[in-house]
């Protein structure tokens, strides 16, 4: 879903992946960056790391599953009688850079959702008790611009199409590339890609676009990250927000 390296991906996604302490149950995110991580738990969980994922997607978690990590459904992961989650790793499409001390509004907020994936991706990292975004430098960027990734319940497409202009936006229908048709995502919603421009405040839209009847969850995640693992051509910077 974007320009950067994947020795760049690779380079964040085992960074985030060596945070990872005997024991924990980790949020598994979705996308190729996240990929990364998986791969290197599997390893480490190979030699004898106990660790036990929580998926994000289908294709977390036949990945997750690919590599004998053991699983872990988010409904008996979190609640009274789970063991909780200790730690997600995730990517993004878009990461606010500067430390949110400086602007609270926007340092390190995302937008995710390039992949469909955004609804319970969502779940899982909020639900962390640390989120670790990993991304490439390709991602970051002083203020989000890219479109946020709405899922709508079908019966409410227009509706929330119409929500989305009140609110400045402009929404597309995410088509499918191999399917005359719209997306589908693995909760059986559809995608609605909304172009604001430059977002000056995501707390804001994210509350804005909560409040839609028939959205079901959209792709900003403001207040969420804890820690960004960004692999350059050289190494890793991992930026506290
Ligand atoms: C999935 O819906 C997204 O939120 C992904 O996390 C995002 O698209 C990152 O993917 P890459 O790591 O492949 O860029």
């Amino acid at each position: 879903t974007s320009g950067g390296s994947d020795a760049a991906k690779r380079r964040a996604g085992e960074s985030a992946a060596e945070a990872v302490t005997d024991g924990d149950v980790v949020g598994l995110g979705t996308g190729s960056t996240a990929a990364h991580a998986i791969r290197r738990l599997g390893e480490r969980a190979d030699a004898g790391l106990d660790v036990r994922g929580v998926p994000t997607s289908f294709a977390s978690r036949e990945l997750a599953a690919e590599e004998g990590i053991p699983l872990l459904d988010l409904p008996d992961a979190v609640g009274p009688e789970g063991p909780g989650i200790d730690v997600a790793i995730d990517g993004a499409d878009q990461v606010a850079t500067g430390a949110a001390g400086d602007d609270p509004l926007s340092g390190g907020a995302l937008i995710k959702g390039g992949g469909a994936a955004h609804a319970r991706e969502k779940l899982v990292d909020a639900a962390a008790d640390r989120f670790l975004v990993v991304a490439d430098p390709s991602k970051e960027s002083p203020r989000l611009d890219r479109s946020v990734p709405v899922e709508v319940l079908s019966a409410g497409r227009t509706a929330v199409a119409a929500a989305v202009r009140d609110a400045g936006g402009e929404p597309t229908l995410r088509r499918a590339e191999r399917k005359d048709g719209p997306v589908v995502t693995d909760n059986g919603n559809l995608v609605t890609d909304c172009a604001f421009g430059e977002i000056a405040d995501p707390a804001a839209l994210s509350a804005t676009l909560s409040a839609v009847p028939g959205v079901v969850e959209h792709g900003l995640f403001v207040g969420l990250a804890d820690e960004v693992h960004v692999g350059t051509e050289s190494g890793v910077r991992v930026d506290e927000v």
